[in-house]
């Protein structure tokens, strides 16, 4: 393995490692622009020029690869003057557009501008070359032809991963610019990547543009949940409102990339719609409640269950919920010798492709899966219920009325005494339900989801949920501890880690040790794993 001295230090790096990356491995940054680890080396934006010593020129250090005894100075005098003069000449026409530019806060060409740069240009404003300006490429996009550097990441994503290629650069020299190609429009799935990618304010998404400056705003770690691939997300939000969804790299799950779908998906978790308050059925009223009032009465039922309604009980877990939810359910129904029955449900015409998306749009079936809760047993829980069997039922994020066949979910409602719908919705079935307890998204609480490969990964809290909406876990814990006299858990760590020690699949797993990137349960069937996650679509 060749060894190479950076700036005195020295690293021992693979065969074929460049020195960008070799440089980033020591901690030590090299600017550049066109340079991106999920796409194939450009060598087009020469921020990346190093000195090299026996070579006599400067190389570009993205494109070099380290050979053994290299010697490389990356703030030698002659590579700052470089990166001076690749700054000016990017900057010659470039717009004076900072203070409106939504990129401000983010953009490689304002930070490396104060990093390396710091100069006066010496090109007047009416001089330089006028572009296109906010013009709309796709649903998402927005372009400013002025702003763009040429780097060329958003047409190499288009040409390498999604391989439909709407957008090139025309024309030539200063008038060289991204356009889209004749006739396409930038609407495929995975469109928003390109923005993400753009080093600069040149390609902005339509969604977040003038919502919010970056600085303002925290970020945190999720998981998408709208599909069963589990990409690795950042939550941008403020004020416990989200702004804005980015992947998070990680090379097992979903490399840089993150699909349209997915990025709307948490956007739209704050819209109309959701569970706010408990609520209570009454004699004959159904009212908003205290947390407390509505806990007592399912813990009620539940007491008084354990003694008369032994298998009499019927828990509808969905593959929406995380795995300590599922876990949760599960001791319930054990407590209770209640029916537990799972289900993953997608719309009919749900689809997936050879990339990322899948056409489970569950976060967590195999978690579920994994677990031992059936998937077949919901279409006889319902007919036990129309029957007249069950004395009570539990829906757990699972609107039966939208997924299963309308008149057999209504019968059942209709028929079951006692019915408790725990849900971030306000679904129909609560027209239904004896109590309804507002449950948290992803978002708005942490746990963890296993992804189709069984790869468990963990979410964080991001934004409060809205109204008086609860962490599942917790709701659930509660519930075991008032109506079943379990001991509580104080957070979704500690129910995991119960998880973890007392089923086989997650043994090993700790909720310290996931890590950022998740780790792949134990006891799953690895012929269910794909070897390795395809490069582009
Ligand atoms: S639009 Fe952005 S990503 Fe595309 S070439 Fe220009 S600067 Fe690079
Ligand atoms: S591929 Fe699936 S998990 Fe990934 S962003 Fe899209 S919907 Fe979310
Ligand atoms: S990053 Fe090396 S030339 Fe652009």
């Amino acid at each position: 393995m060749p060894t190479v001295e950076i700036d005195g230090r020295s690293i021992e790096v693979e065969a074929g490692t460049t020195v960008i990356q070799a440089a980033e491995r020591l901690g030590i940054e090299i600017p550049h622009y066109c340079w991106h680890p999920g796409l194939s080396v450009a060598g087009n934006c020469r921020m990346c020029l190093v000195e090299i010593e026996k070579s006599p020129k400067l190389q570009i250090a993205c494109n070099t690869v380290v050979t053994d005894g290299m010697v490389v100075h990356t703030t030698s005098e002659k590579t700052k003057a470089a990166q001076r003069a690749v700054l000016e000449f990017l900057l010659i026409n470039h717009p004076i557009d900072c203070p409106v530019c939504d990129q401000a806060g983010e953009c490689k060409l304002q930070e490396y501008y104060m990093d390396y740069d710091r100069q006066r240009s010496r090109v007047a404003l009416g001089e330089k070359t006028r572009k296109g300006k906010a013009i709309p490429i796709g649903p998402h996009v927005m372009l400013d032809q002025e702003r763009c550097i040429l780097c060329a990441r958003c047409t190499r994503f288009l040409d390498e991963v999604t391989r439909t290629s709407e957008l090139a650069i025309y024309e030539r020299g200063d008038h060289a610019v991204i356009a889209l190609a004749p006739g396409k429009t930038l609407d495929n799935p995975y469109a928003g990547n390109v923005v993400d990618i753009c080093p600069v304010g040149a390609l902005t998404s339509r969604d977040f543009r003038f919502k919010a400056r970056v600085w303002y705003l925290e970020r945190t770690r999720s998981v998408c949940a709208a599909c069963a691939n589990g990409c690795n997300i950042e939550i941008y939000h403020r004020s416990g409102r989200i702004y804005r969804v980015q992947p998070r790299a990680n090379l097992a799950v979903n490399q840089y990339w993150m699909c349209d779908d997915g990025r709307r998906s948490v956007l739209g978790l704050q819209g109309e719609g959701r569970a706010l308050l408990p609520l209570v059925r009454g004699e004959d009223r159904f009212e908003p409640s205290a947390w407390d009032v509505a806990l007592e009465a399912v813990a009620e039922r539940l007491r008084a269950s354990s003694e008369i309604a032994r298998g009499r009980i019927g828990i509808v877990a969905s593959a929406q919920s995380p795995n300590e939810e599922v876990f949760l359910l599960r001791r319930l129904a054990a407590a209770l010798e209640a029916q537990l029955a799972g289900i993953a449900w997608s719309p009919p015409d749900a689809t997936g492709d050879e990339f990322l998306v899948k056409a489970d749009k569950n976060p967590n079936t195999v978690g579920l899966r994994l677990q031992g809760v059936p998937l077949d047993g919901v279409g006889r829980l319902l007919r036990r219920a129309a029957a007249g069997e069950l004395e009570m039922l539990v829906l757990h994020r699972a609107p039966l009325l939208a997924w299963a066949e309308r008149a057999e979910v209504e019968a059942a409602l209709e028929r079951v005494p006692y019915l408790v719908v725990l849900d971030r919705d306000l679904g129909e079935e609560a027209q239904y339900a004896n109590v309804v307890l507002p449950l948290a998204t992803h978002a708005e609480s942490d746990g963890t989801f296993t992804n189709h490969a069984g790869r468990v990964q963990r979410f964080e809290c991001a934004v409060p949920a809205p109204g008086e909406g609860r962490a599942g876990w917790s709701v659930l814990a509660e519930l075991l501890r008032r109506g079943c006299g379990q001991a509580g858990f104080a957070s979704a760590a500690a129910v995991f880690d119960a998880l973890a020690a007392e089923h086989d699949a997650f043994r090993g797993l700790r909720w310290a040790t996931i890590g950022p990137h998740g780790q792949v349960v134990t006891g799953l069937d690895r012929s269910h794993v794909p070897a390795s996650q395809p490069a582009s679509l």
